[in-house]
């Protein structure tokens, strides 16, 4: 299995894909990471121990980081994940607790520790990776590819053309984008398209098993039940999709495109994707400071929804 340290602002679709990335098996999950995105840092951190301890993880690292973004105001977003981050699903409080490390510290440990390269996946305002890179720059010679769930080549939902994640703090994304290593990009516009069917949602609700039962529960209280509209049955899996793309990449198509963060103006936190054939030129893709990223465009919806279920 493929090791992984997972960055998180848990938040719904984040609890997802930590019960994927537990229960994977192409996945070794080494540490994760909190910070302050969906909700706000406590809450985001007692979350992620809930759900993990739900997910029967094996005892692994969960440290608390930054507590809000570099510039932007902290912005959590109680609309769509409910008051407590969760869609209003309550899990048993947890029997595990917090590191007594910091985020970037117990990142840099779990990371250079480790017999092969990791993998990071960002599922969050990346606030803590870009800390990480700054504060550790040699942690690059360990990483094996950055994963971020963020950004979009088309339309964004915070803004016209901003996503959420990369909105919530454009710096460190701008850190993460020009950081030189490999990253690839979930954006919005796959996020979006990634639904699990509501026959299969309905069927985990009636799950003996816990972690499964949890799954069900976050996907029928996901987006706007969380503020108490009652919509029908959406099943955008979300976060999820950037584990995915690890365990079963021949199910996504990408593409090599230079990108840059937007930071000025009302296009601000928008990943600028260069789609014109002009840009697979060289001289264009060398231009400073755009970086040549592994772009998610579309992915199999079907086989994608039937692998996380698997
Ligand atoms: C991102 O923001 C959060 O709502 C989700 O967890 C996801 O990481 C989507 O814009
Ligand atoms: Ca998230």
């Amino acid at each position: 299995p493929r090791p992984i340290v997972l960055d998180v602002d848990t938040g719904t679709d984040d609890a997802l894909a930590l019960l994927y990335a537990v229960r994977s098996a192409d996945l070794d999950l080494r540490g994760v990471s909190c910070v302050a995105g969906n909700a706000g840092l406590e809450q985001v951190v007692d979350n992620t121990l809930r759900v993990l301890d739900v997910a029967g993880a094996p005892d692994l690292p969960v440290a608390a980081g930054a507590t809000k973004p570099f510039i932007e105001r902290a912005q959590t977003d109680e609309q769509f994940h409910g008051e407590n981050g969760l869609s209003g699903v309550e899990l048993p409080t947890a029997t595990r607790t917090v590191s007594a490390l910091s985020a970037t510290e117990m990142l840099y440990t779990q990371i250079t520790s480790s017999a092969e390269p990791v993998t990071l996946v960002s599922l969050a305002p990346m606030t803590n990776v870009a800390m990480l890179l700054t504060l550790h720059p040699d942690v690059a010679d360990h990483l094996e590819r950055l994963v971020f769930m963020g950004g979009s080549a088309s339309q964004g939902n915070v803004t016209a053309v901003a996503e959420f994640n990369v909105w919530q703090d454009p710096e460190a994304a701008t850190c993460v984008v020009e950081s030189g290593l490999p990253v690839t990009m979930y954006g919005l516009d796959v996020f979006n398209r990634l639904l699990i069917p509501q026959e299969a949602a309905d069927r985990w609700t009636r799950s003996g098993h816990p972690a499964v039962r949890a799954a069900g529960e976050l996907l029928h209280r996901r987006g706007m039940r969380a503020a108490g509209f009652e919509q029908d049955y959406e099943g955008v899996l979300g976060d999820a999709g950037a584990l995915l793309i690890l365990t079963h990449p021949e199910l996504f198509t990408t593409e090599a495109l230079p990108v840059r963060v937007n930071l000025q103006g009302i296009g601000r936190g928008q990943t600028v994707v260069d789609r014109r054939p002009l840009a697979q030129d060289q001289q264009a893709l060398d231009r400073d400071p755009w970086r040549v990223l592994e772009v998610a465009l579309d992915l199999d919806v079907e086989a994608a929804a039937a692998a996380y279920c698997a």
